[in-house]
């Protein structure tokens, strides 16, 4: 068995049977998802008009306020079935069947059990009121793969259930999702851009998948839609680990030609930053950036000598642990490309707390072309098991707490 180090610099072109069958699953949800919202805007219910409102004014607590010299994402996750998970798979109406792991027949639940601890502060207690607050009058949007999508979902079941039923409503406008929180005039959005910079695959529903090509130098199409949102959370990474080089275009149309995947990232990121710089406010606007989502594809990697992947696994590794999918090149790359920029955008870097969580992927306990997995599929992982995605609840709700645990430090109460 080869074992790859932990520091392999190399693209791991592991990803292809996994990942390519993930991601066409990916394809087949947003159809149906489609297909779901024309039901669900038909029964929609429309709220009163607002009107005037009698509010309190909420203040934020000195202690909830993560101090800047406090590395939240060095820490450990300690058991707590008291206070988690923070919301109930079957209450929140708006998860999709991809990552409703108990639903979809996991017999374990303690994955939703585990609470993030960072070693030198505490994280505030998510708050859905404040959290709702802290976007009154403005948008909150999520762009990037279905990894970011999973976080726009946990996002929103984070906060709905203190949301009456006929004030939010959730529509697919494709290539966004949007959820409405209409007594605060605020919105979550969720914008599918799985390169960030445009490519052949950025149709929401009919994207290829084998075939890639990504034009390096432009991101205009989609950056019109995130012109002027107050708070963008982006992310990108798991699409450009198929092969170690990626057809892309930089410059003219018709030079299509093939790059090693880290100088295409590059690339990919100065136009993005390009763009920040020459669009955002920094009074207006904050812009977070997501490092990779880990993958759990290779259980020797944590358990040596074994032979599967993160079925099965229903504890979190305790560390230290890197997994050599999480690639440090493209680490780098993202790294210095934040530092070369005029403005601040805030790297959320959960991927190392991420690593230890082998137990809280989706594996079997997910759908293939929208059908939950066969039982003959389920009983074997090894080519059914999805161990990229995340069950929800589970850990997407924790980088929510840490991009809340951000908003409320630079959160002004005005009286
Ligand atoms: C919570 O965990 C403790 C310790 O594992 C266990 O004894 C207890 O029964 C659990 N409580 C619930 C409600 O699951
Ligand atoms: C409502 O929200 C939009 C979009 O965030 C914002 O542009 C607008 O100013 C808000 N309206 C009010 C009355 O604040
Ligand atoms: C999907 O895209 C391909 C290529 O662009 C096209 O041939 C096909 O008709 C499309 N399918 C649907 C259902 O739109
Ligand atoms: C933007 O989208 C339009 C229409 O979908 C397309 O014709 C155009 O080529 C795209 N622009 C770029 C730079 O790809
Ligand atoms: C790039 O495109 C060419 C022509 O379609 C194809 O033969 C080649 O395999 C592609 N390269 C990669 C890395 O996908
Ligand atoms: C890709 O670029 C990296 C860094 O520049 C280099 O280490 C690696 O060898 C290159 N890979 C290929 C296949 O050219
Ligand atoms: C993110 O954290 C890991 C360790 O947890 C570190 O190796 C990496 O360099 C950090 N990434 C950036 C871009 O700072
Ligand atoms: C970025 O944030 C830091 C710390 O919050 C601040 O000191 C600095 O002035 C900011 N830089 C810009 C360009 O806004």
């Amino acid at each position: 068995m080869k074992t790859k180090s932990p520091l392999d610099r190399q693209i791991q072109s592991l990803f292809p049977l996994a990942l390519a069958s993930v991601l066409i699953l990916g394809t087949a949800r947003l159809v149906l998802d489609n297909l779901r919202s024309c039901k669900s805007n038909a029964f929609r219910l429309h709220g009163e008009p607002t009107g005037r409102e009698h509010r309190v004014p909420m203040l934020v607590l000195p202690q909830d306020r993560i101090k800047d010299e406090c590395d939240v994402f060095e820490g450990r996750w300690v058991w707590d079935n008291v206070s988690y998970p923070l919301y109930r798979e079957d209450q929140c109406p708006y998860l999709v069947k991809q990552v409703t792991c108990l639903k979809n027949g996991r017999p374990d639940s303690m994955y939703q059990n585990w609470r993030w601890q960072p070693n030198g502060c505490n994280l505030p207690r998510f708050d859905p009121l404040m959290m709702l607050e802290m976007i009154r009058n403005k948008r909150l949007m999520f762009v990037g793969d279905s990894l970011q999508r999973a976080q726009f979902d946990s996002m929103v079941c984070m906060v709905q259930s203190v949301i009456p039923e006929g004030k939010r409503s959730l529509r697919r406008v494709p290539p966004r999702k949007i959820f409405t929180i209409k007594d605060y005039n605020a919105s979550i959005e969720y914008y599918w851009a799985p390169f960030i910079v445009e490519s052949i695959s950025d149709h929401a529903t009919n994207h290829t998948v084998h075939k890639r090509l990504v034009k390096l130098d432009s991101v205009a199409n989609h950056s019109r839609h995130w012109q002027g949102v107050d708070v963008l959370v982006f992310e990108s990474y798991v699409w450009w680990m198929y092969k170690p080089l990626i057809n892309a275009t930089y410059g003219s149309r018709d030079n299509v030609r093939e790059y090693n995947v880290t100088d295409a990232y590059r690339l990919a990121l100065e136009t993005w930053a390009n763009w920040l710089e020459s669009s955002i406010d920094p009074q207006k606007q904050k812009v977070f950036f997501m490092s990779m989502s880990p993958t759990h594809l290779w259980s020797w990697e944590w358990r040596p000598g074994s032979d599967g992947n993160c079925f099965g696994e229903s504890y979190p590794i305790q560390g230290p642990y890197w997994g050599s999918g999480s690639n440090l090149e493209i680490m780098k790359i993202v790294r210095h490309a934040l530092r070369q920029l005029k403005i601040n955008v805030t790297l959320l870097n959960i991927t190392q707390m991420s690593e230890f969580r082998k137990d809280a992927h989706t594996s079997v306990f997910t759908e293939r072309k929208g059908k939950l997995l066969t039982k003959a599929q389920r009983s074997d992982p090894k080519t059914f098991g999805d161990c990229i995605h995340w069950c929800l609840p589970g850990v997407p709700d924790a980088w929510n707490e840490i991009l809340y645990a951000y908003l409320l430090k630079d959160h002004r109460t005005i009286l």
